[in-house]
């Protein structure tokens, strides 16, 4: 296997199909495939026999039956480039691009342009700065000292988390923490696992993904109905007690208890999802459940809701009868976490960034989610007090698709309920992501809902 000077990967085979057909095969291939594209240079005759050690002629004989066909364009003295045509007889038709929503009130991101760059840049200097040689070698895979001294403080301050540095695995967001969590608990023999119903998509797709069985638990005004866990008997639990996804219920206290009295009897873990915990508005916060039994539950959070999904940092605070698991799972899956994202984050915390960025962000999130809900009179809002989404009850007669078709064709986008559920039908409703939209910009996304709703509603012929 030969490496080109335009990277380009030419395997030969020393028999077979002759040496100027094979490249010219690859070659083919690759501008059809749009592995090279139009105007590209390719390595000159001479210095592409160099590389593969063949003589000059094979590779003259390729480039000129390629010319030949449309595929290059060839000129003496100068290096051969992938014709401006060739190909897009062949390639499929890209799919014309959907125009960018103008108001785009999907879930899941905070304010990225608010992003405290400048104290982040400021901590990544210093954490380079003061980073020790022995720090750039591979680092223990369940995550840098720093960090996790940092973190456990963290979460014992802002969440009533109660967990030595040791039990941290620092991990890629709450989707790898949760990743890890399942293979180690399906290493130790579980199959099945219970789920919020509704609950995100996406949560439940690593779950499957990584070999346990989903089993819906429904949801209601109290949180997760814990009767319906217990008579479910799975071997585990997933549930974010803080601000459940997509319906933003709080666990009410009694349940909380009886959640820990469950696991305890059943001998089963829970995964607590603090997914969005650190934004609350008119409530007071609610402490996460590991504080109240750190041997029973696995606490998974990141940095997600609070600065930036993109940086993919998260955690899990497990067990001391789990860690030892998980932390093999992590090694498995990349050795441990990027050491300098780790020591930024270090220092990001103990110079007291989160809190100051989350104390900067509060009001300007309440103040979104106010205007937003402004824009909706007469609509049913639910979950508001915390988090960076609403569920908006859609009135009678509107469906969630013709309400979300009619909102796209004003260039709104919002996401369904429906998507979330598992098993149990809900009245139709909408999510609304007020997180990175501007106030004005959402007084207008309100108001062309408003008339999507309206719209969808009408009786036909109307
Ligand atoms: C409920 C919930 N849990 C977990 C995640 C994943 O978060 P992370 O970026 O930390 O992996 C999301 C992402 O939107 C979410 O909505």
């Amino acid at each position: 296997v030969y490496q080109t000077t335009s990277d380009l990967l030419l395997p030969l085979a020393r028999h077979g199909e002759p040496l100027h057909a094979q490249i010219e095969g690859h070659l083919r291939a690759a501008i059809r495939e749009r592995r090279l594209v139009a105007g590209q240079r390719l390595p000159s005759t001479r210095e592409l026999a160099g590389e593969l050690g063949i003589s000059r002629g094979v590779v003259v004989e390729a480039y000129g039956q390629l010319a030949a066909e449309g595929y290059l364009r060839v000129r003496r003295g100068a290096a051969p480039v992938v014709a401006a045509a060739a190909g897009t007889g062949e390639a499929p038709p890209a799919p014309p691009a959907a125009p960018a929503p103008r108001f785009d009130l999907r879930t899941g991101v905070p304010d990225l342009a608010l992003f405290p760059r400048g104290a982040w840049a400021a901590a990544q200097r210093r954490a380079l700065r003061e980073a020790a040689h022995s720090d750039l070698g591979y680092p223990d895979p369940a995550g840098h000292p720093r960090l996790r001294a940092a973190l456990a403080a963290y979460l014992g301050r802002a969440r009533g988390v109660q967990v030595a540095p040791e039990r941290i695995v620092v991990c890629g967001g709450v989707a790898e923490a949760l990743a890890l969590t399942v293979r180690a608990l399906r290493a130790g023999g579980a199959r099945r696992i219970g789920v919020e119903d509704p609950s995100h998509h996406g949560t439940r797709g690593q779950i499957t993904h990584n070999g346990l069985e989903p089993v819906p638990i429904p949801v209601d005004g109290g949180g997760m109905d814990v009767d319906a866990l217990a008579a479910a008997a799975p071997d585990a639990v997933l549930v974010a007690p803080a601000h459940q996804f997509p319906t933003g219920v709080v666990l009410e206290p009694r349940r909380r208890a009886a959640l820990l009295d469950w696991a305890r009897r059943a001998d089963a873990i829970v995964i607590e999802d603090d997914y969005d915990a650190e934004h609350r508005y008119d409530r007071h916060p609610v402490g996460a459940v590991q504080g109240l039994d750190p041997e029973r539950v696995v606490h998974v959070h990141s940095v997600s809701k609070t600065l930036a999904p993109g940086l993919r940092l998260g955690w899990a605070a497990v067990p001391a009868r789990l860690a030892g698991a998980v932390v093999e799972q992590k090694r498995y899956a990349d050795l441990g976490a990027p050491a300098l994202e780790q020591l930024t984050l270090a220092e990001f915390l103990a110079r007291g960034e989160l809190a100051r960025h989350l104390r900067r962000m509060r009001p300007v999130y309440r103040r979104r989610r106010d205007t937003l809900l402004a824009g909706l009179p007469g609509l049913e809002a639910e979950g508001i007090a915390a988090g960076l989404h609403v569920l908006l009850r859609l009135p009678p007669g509107a469906g969630e698709a013709e309400v979300v078709a009619a909102a796209a064709a004003r260039s709104v986008a919002v996401s369904a309920l429906s998507e979330h559920v598992v098993a149990t039908a809900r009245p139709p409703a909408l999510l609304l992501g007020y997180g990175w939209t501007s106030e004005p910009a959402l007084a207008e996304a309100a108001r062309r809902l408003a008339a999507a709703i309206t719209a969808a509603g009408a009786p036909a012929g109307a």
